[in-house]
């Protein structure tokens, strides 16, 4: 099978949309967003689809749209950040392309997600305390699935884009 697919992987607010685009607009691959295919699937908000039917209806779908985009090809694709919790979502996509995990502190999230209220598992939360939770959960588990490991705090999503370019040549 061509592994031709980049993907992004990482917390909630670490930019994998933003570089994601970026990346793709660099490479000339089209951009893919998970998140966004679930909502044109379900024909609601991320928000409305937890708020509806619960976290573990998203996650079916979330893996449903996971199977399709592993036989993608040429593509950037930007994952939810809670990807990760299902082993067959990153066995799917890890056959088809380069895992990026985009590594940003708490501090970091927390900067980029302060005034947000589209993210379900924080609103109306402790912010930091539910970002430093979920973070101690599960940055193993990014850190385990990733080829390329790039660290985002100091660095505008230009400036990543190019490093992600220039560490995936080999692929291009
Ligand atoms: C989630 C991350 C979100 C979205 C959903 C659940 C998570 O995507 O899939 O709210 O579990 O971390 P982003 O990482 O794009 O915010």
């Amino acid at each position: 099978m061509n592994k031709k697919n980049v993907i992004l992987i990482g917390f909630m607010g670490c930019g994998k949309t933003t570089v994601g685009r970026e990346l793709a607009k660099n490479i000339n691959f089209r951009f893919i967003d998970t998140d966004y295919m679930i909502q044109k699937e379900e024909s609601k908000s991320i928000e409305k689809i937890f708020d509806t039917f619960g976290e573990q209806y998203f996650r079916k779908i979330e893996k449903n749209v996971c199977y399709r985009v592993s036989n993608f090809k040429n593509c950037v694709i930007s994952t939810g950040g809670g990807i990760i919790k299902s082993e067959e979502n990153m066995i799917n996509l890890k056959k088809t392309g380069t895992i990026i995990y985009l590594r940003a502190t708490p501090q970091k999230i927390y900067k980029n997600l302060k005034y947000d209220n589209k993210r379900p598992l924080l609103k109306n939360k402790d912010k930091i305390k539910i970002i430093c939770d979920l973070l101690n959960e599960r940055s193993y588990l990014y850190e385990k699935y990733a080829d390329i490991i790039v660290d985002v705090d100091d660095n505008s999503p230009f400036v990543l884009a190019k490093i992600i370019k220039n560490n995936i040549k080999s692929i291009l």
